[in-house]
């Protein structure tokens, strides 16, 4: 028995955490069994790699720290809760997950996307999602939902750097039509869920 892995994707401020969680509601009130998680984060040692990683303060961190402290905190996150949950056949809902370093290190930072996708493979043992969310904003509109004070590390960077981020999750979806579904973020939050359960029907049943 295999469950069902399903990634959210998309800009600071297009809502995934919001349509996450009331995907997770509705798919437990189906019957389903769910885990909601996130990234990085969602264990006790990642959410401590994700303080190191978000802080304000450390504008110091090279690239490739970055990088590496980004797979660390997955590599805990897929061996202590992903993984068993989906051997016990449950579905887990991630808030950002390998395609975040993709579209953020990656395109937005400009390191060489074949050695991320080595380097994730090693960190996640070569666990990709099933399905990935992306809920697509423009990047104007993305930044004007989070207020000044509460930007982290990353969202504070330039416009230049959330575009190209924004044009890197475009080529990944393209590349993987079948695993990646595509959302108007701009929408109104009932819109867009409404939109994503229809599309999990879809999946699910065909
Ligand atoms: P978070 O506060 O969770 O923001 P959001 O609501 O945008 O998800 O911050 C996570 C930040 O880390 C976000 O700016 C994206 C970035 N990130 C990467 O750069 N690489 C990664 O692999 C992951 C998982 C996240």
């Amino acid at each position: 028995m295999h469950g069902l892995f399903i990634t959210f994707e998309g800009p600071e401020g297009s809502g995934k955490s919001t349509q996450a969680r009331l995907l997770a509601k509705f798919l437990a009130q189906e019957g389903y069994a769910v885990v909601l998680t996130r990234e990085p984060g969602g264990t006790p040692i990642g959410d401590q790699i994700r303080h190191v990683l978000l802080s304000s303060t450390n504008q110091a961190m090279h690239t490739r720290t970055e990088v590496l402290l980004f797979q660390a905190s997955r590599a805990q996150h897929v061996e202590e809760l992903i993984r068993p949950a989906l051997a016990a056949g449950k579905i887990v809902l991630c808030d950002r997950y390998a395609d975040s370093t993709l579209a953020y290190q990656g395109y937005g930072r400009g390191e060489n996307v074949a050695e991320l996708r080595s380097l994730i493979d090693y960190a996640t043992g070569g666990l990709w999602p099933d399905l990935t969310l992306w809920l697509d904003l423009p990047v104007e509109a993305g930044l004007a939902r989070i207020a000044p004070a509460r930007r982290n590390r990353l969202d504070a960077e330039a416009l230049a750097f959330h575009r190209r981020v924004r044009e890197g999750y475009a080529r990944l979806a393209a590349a993987e039509p079948h695993r990646w579904l595509r959302f108007d973020a701009s929408q109104p939050v009932e819109t867009v869920q409404t939109t994503i359960r229809a599309a999990l029907n879809d999946y699910l049943t065909t």
